[in-house]
């Protein structure tokens, strides 16, 4: 099989290099104007690099679509293939635009999330109706790599699960920031506040993720009366924390809303 990359930045690389590790047989060919990337990613993958939009081979099957959403509009003038299924992930962009732009119906839109890069991620999958069921089984084993997918009937929900999956990693980086600062500054000098929290994070993660039990049961399960971890959640609830993640994840909402126009 034989698939194009054009815009080979963060997002690209981490699902091209997850693929070519599951599936080496994939041919890449990878396209960045300044060529730099295009080389870094296809060294990576045995890949072949395109010097210009005009390089690909015509037996192209499948167009990854990666520059960033206020680049497509150049690339598509620049883009001359007649036969096409545009995989796109770019954020807020609709099928309805893409298909536009590139004179194709045949869309797939991917909304992956970085843990991609380590096969823990979770892509959402949104198909247009002229993509057949040979395509989509295709797409989904491909993208399995990368970690969960969640296929979606209905379009308009890549926004609102974006603000989860797509920014949630970002969120959880900031909250582990904070406690990593709040670490360093009681001066453990032996001990490394990025090892000590990333393996908080990583603990908490897998006993979520095996134990059938919710989030919130799960911390009272470790929450014992008039203890630490009490004092901390009863700070918290003083100072509405819900509240001021329930406002974040309005705003993340709004500003994805905004970006889709
Ligand atoms: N990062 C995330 O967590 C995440 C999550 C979900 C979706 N996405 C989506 O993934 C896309 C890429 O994000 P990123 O973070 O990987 O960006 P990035 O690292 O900045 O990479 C963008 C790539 O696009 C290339 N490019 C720029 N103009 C182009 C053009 N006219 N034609 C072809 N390629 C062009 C750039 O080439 P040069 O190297 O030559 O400049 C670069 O390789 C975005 O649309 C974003 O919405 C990202």
């Amino acid at each position: 099989m034989k698939i194009a990359v054009i815009g080979c930045g963060n997002m690209a690389s981490a699902i091209v290099l997850r693929v070519h590790e599951e599936n080496e047989s994939i041919q890449f060919y990878c396209y960045t104007p300044t060529k730099i990337k295009a080389e870094t990613l296809a060294n990576k993958v045995n890949g072949v690099v395109c010097d210009t939009l005009n390089d690909f081979p015509k037996d192209i099957e499948y167009w990854i679509i990666a520059c960033k959403p206020q680049q497509v509009d150049d690339l598509a003038r620049e883009f001359k293939y007649k036969s096409k299924n545009i995989i796109s992930i770019l954020a807020g962009t609709t099928t309805k635009k893409l298909g536009k732009i590139f004179n194709t119906d045949k869309i797939i839109r991917v909304m992956p999330s970085t843990p991609s890069e380590i096969g823990m991620g979770i892509s959402l999958l949104f198909f247009t109706e002229s993509i057949t069921q040979k395509l989509k089984n295709e797409m989904t084993s491909l993208f399995k790599a990368c970690g969960m997918i969640i296929e979606l009937e209905d379009e308009d929900r890549i926004g609102p699960l974006t603000v989860f999956t797509g920014s949630g990693p970002g969120f959880l980086f900031h909250i582990a920031s904070i406690f990593e600062s709040e670490l360093t500054k009681l001066g453990f000098k032996d001990i490394c506040s990025k090892e000590v929290i990333s393996q908080l994070f990583k603990g908490v993660g897998n006993l979520y993720s095996d134990k059938k039990l919710d989030a919130l049961t799960l911390q009272k399960q470790v929450t014992s009366k008039a203890g630490v971890t009490e004092a901390g959640i009863e700070s918290f609830k003083q100072q509405k924390l819900d509240q001021i993640i329930e406002k974040s994840l309005k705003s993340a909402l709004i500003r994805e809303k905004e970006l889709g126009k």
